[in-house]
């Protein structure tokens, strides 16, 4: 299989998006420049935020100086953000969309993702999306934290499919149902968080494949994830796992070693529908996540 940091997967409009990237949830604003300019001078091309992760005018800096350093163009860099919980709606979604691309310094986004099926809201959230993509300013739209229900509800009601679902993802919840769902129709499966948060790098049983491969257990799990055909986004605030995280190019899991990841799965999510109590509160998901570093 042969991947590279410019890998690109063809999404169901025809837009192509580089399967590996950065994800910066839990990284502060203050942070999100410097590790966004440190992956991009590393050969990162795709990065990933959201508003709800405070940090999108840190992200808007670092995208601006990297693409100055490095000699590159707006058209090189895949950028994702995604509608924030208290955004949601037809009118407040497309409103405050403007003030996303004036924070990220940018006139379109790459993907522009519904953050959570916020109830009797998303819906219209969607169509906010679908308008959006038809003026140009997001070049595809998705879902993240969808289940097969509200996936389904989206294709039923929707006049676009969507073109990613992003998902909590790694060795321990793989979303079997889910991937399967989004094969049939034509969805990408987008990790977030694809080592657990940290979490996973701890599963003894990961050390073996490192240890054979002469890698880390991160790079195992990253690599994993690409030969699976998931789109990974890995966050780091430090350039050295930034860097590692990216060399991930030259080596290649057996099948049978795949397969025994894919063994690991017990659908373990960190976080899901009715876990936290924000379901429908974006203030109260924004508590939960409040181990935010800063
Ligand atoms: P830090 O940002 O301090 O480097 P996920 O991508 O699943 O959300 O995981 C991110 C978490 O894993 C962060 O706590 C990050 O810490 C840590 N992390 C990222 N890359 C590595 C790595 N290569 N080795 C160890 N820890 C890592």
């Amino acid at each position: 299989m042969s991947l590279s940091i410019d890998s690109k997967v063809t999404l169901n409009n025809g837009v192509q998006m580089p399967q590996f990237g950065l994800g910066v949830w839990q990284t502060s604003n203050k942070n999100a420049s410097q590790s966004v300019q440190w992956a991009i001078a590393n050969g990162y091309r795709a990065i990933d935020t959201a508003k709800q992760y405070g940090n999108e005018s840190g992200v808007g800096d670092g995208l601006k100086r990297a693409i100055a350093d490095n000699n590159l163009n707006r058209e090189d860099i895949f950028l994702t953000t995604k509608i924030y919980d208290g955004d949601q709606g037809y009118d407040s979604a497309i409103e405050n969309f403007e003030g996303q691309l004036k924070a990220l310094q940018v006139d379109y986004v790459d993907l522009l993702l519904v953050h959570w099926p916020v109830t009797d809201k998303y819906l219209d959230t969607w169509r906010a999306l679908e308008t959006i993509y038809k003026e140009g300013k997001a070049r595809a739209i998705g879902i993240s934290n969808f289940d097969i229900i509200r996936m389904k509800d989206i294709l039923k009601h929707g006049s676009i499919k969507p073109a990613v679902n992003q998902m909590e993802f790694n060795p321990l919840c793989q979303e079997d149902d889910i991937k399967a769902f989004c094969d049939e129709n034509n969805i990408y499966l987008e990790a977030w968080s694809p080592l657990g948060s940290g979490s996973v790098l701890n599963d003894s049983r990961l050390q073996k494949f490192a240890d054979k491969y002469n890698k880390t257990v991160a790079q195992v799990i990253l690599r994993w994830d690409l030969q699976r055909g998931i789109i990974t986004i890995p966050k780091s605030i430090h350039e050295d796992r930034i860097k590692q995280n990216a060399d991930i190019f030259d080596f290649e899991l057996s099948d049978e070693d795949v397969q025994e990841i894919n063994n690991y799965n017990i659908e373990k999510r960190a976080i899901w529908y009715g876990d936290f109590y924000w379901y429908g509160n974006p203030e109260g998901y924004r508590d939960s996540v409040s181990h935010i570093e800063d």
